[in-house]
């Protein structure tokens, strides 16, 4: 049997995404209605970190807890992966100890190079290029609000980074259509997103243009994980590109704000912005936690019903 691993999110189709946003929807209500849901007992969750996290540790530890599994943290400071050994011999032993794996890291070939030696399934917790899980958390409560994406507006301002690749990808998947305003010289790599086309998106010069008409309005960091060096630089370059009230305005006047978090008040976004009626951050970060349960349940046991 070929192993399905999540290392992009084109990896799975729509059909599939969406039957897990519906397994998701039905795992959250279990959770909250205090039911034990065990499908995974006995099961071994590794999670290797290279970079630093808060939400991405805790939602898959407690998601695979809460499944009747166990969760393994390794990071590379205190693992045999910063002092070099190669990651093909990693994975060929951290995959024969486990059912499956959990990745963040910096460049997307690492993972897929941890993925082609490893006998259970590989999700990627975030890599220079993509955060696939985030999303999927994004979606999920897009949907909650307002129903299907299908067809709608996502409007991204700011790093064409790996939130931005990843929007890009699942609007192609999911057919719907994204405004992404970047400023100059950090534009949309369509390749390094691993784009099919330019069908999906369109690309503004002016982030108020971008923001018009918008069902939801999203951003991120300017400086993510790994580019720390750059900091002063992007500071100075961005500071046109904040999501503000005013920016607000010109989306729908029921337009959702989101952010991956963590999120740095005054830059990418205002406080009131963030802090605002149209935000559903913390619903988003929570979602992170019942859409990876389902997305964990559906790799090791495919649907269930
Ligand atoms: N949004 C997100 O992935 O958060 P962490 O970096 O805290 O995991
Ligand atoms: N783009 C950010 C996301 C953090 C969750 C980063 O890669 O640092």
């Amino acid at each position: 049997m070929s192993i399905k691993h999540f290392l992009q999110f084109n990896d799975l189709s729509g059909d599939e995404i969406n039957y897990i946003f519906e397994r998701a929807a039905w795992i959250k209500s279990q959770f909250k209605g205090y039911k034990k849901y065990w499908p995974l007992e006995d099961r071994t969750l590794v999670m290797i970190f290279e970079k630093a996290s808060t939400r991405t540790r805790l939602s898959f530890e407690a998601g695979m807890h809460q499944l009747g599994g166990a969760a393994i943290y390794l990071n590379t400071r205190d693992s045999q992966l910063g002092r070099g050994e190669p990651v093909e011999d990693a994975a060929q032993v951290i995959s024969r100890m486990s059912d499956l794996v959990m990745i963040r890291t910096y460049e997307q070939s690492i993972i897929e190079r941890f993925a082609a030696n490893s006998r259970v399934p590989v999700i990627n917790g975030l890599t220079n290029e993509y955060h696939p899980c985030q999303i999927l958390a994004d979606i999920f409560t897009y949907i909650e609000h307002r129903g299907s994406i299908k067809g709608k507006t996502v409007t991204w301002i700011g790093d064409s980074n790996n939130m931005c690749n990843t929007w890009l990808q699942a609007a192609e998947v999911l057919d719907f259509n994204m405004h992404v305003s970047t400023p100059p010289g950090y534009e949309v790599e369509p390749e390094r997103a691993n784009l099919y086309g330019t069908d999906h998106f369109e690309e503004f010069k002016d982030p108020m243009d971008a923001a018009k008409g918008a069902d939801l309005v999203t951003t991120d960091v300017w400086t993510s994980m790994g580019f720390e060096a750059e900091n002063e630089e992007r500071r100075k370059d961005f500071a046109d590109w904040q999501v503000d009230a005013d920016m607000m305005k010109v989306a729908k006047p029921d337009a959702l704000f989101m952010h991956c978090l963590p999120a740095h008040r005054g830059e990418e976004v205002s406080a009131d912005v963030i802090d605002g009626p149209n935000s559903v951050v913390w619903q988003e970060a929570e979602n992170r936690l019942h859409v990876q349960k389902a997305l964990m349940e559906y790799l090791l046991l495919g649907k269930v019903k």
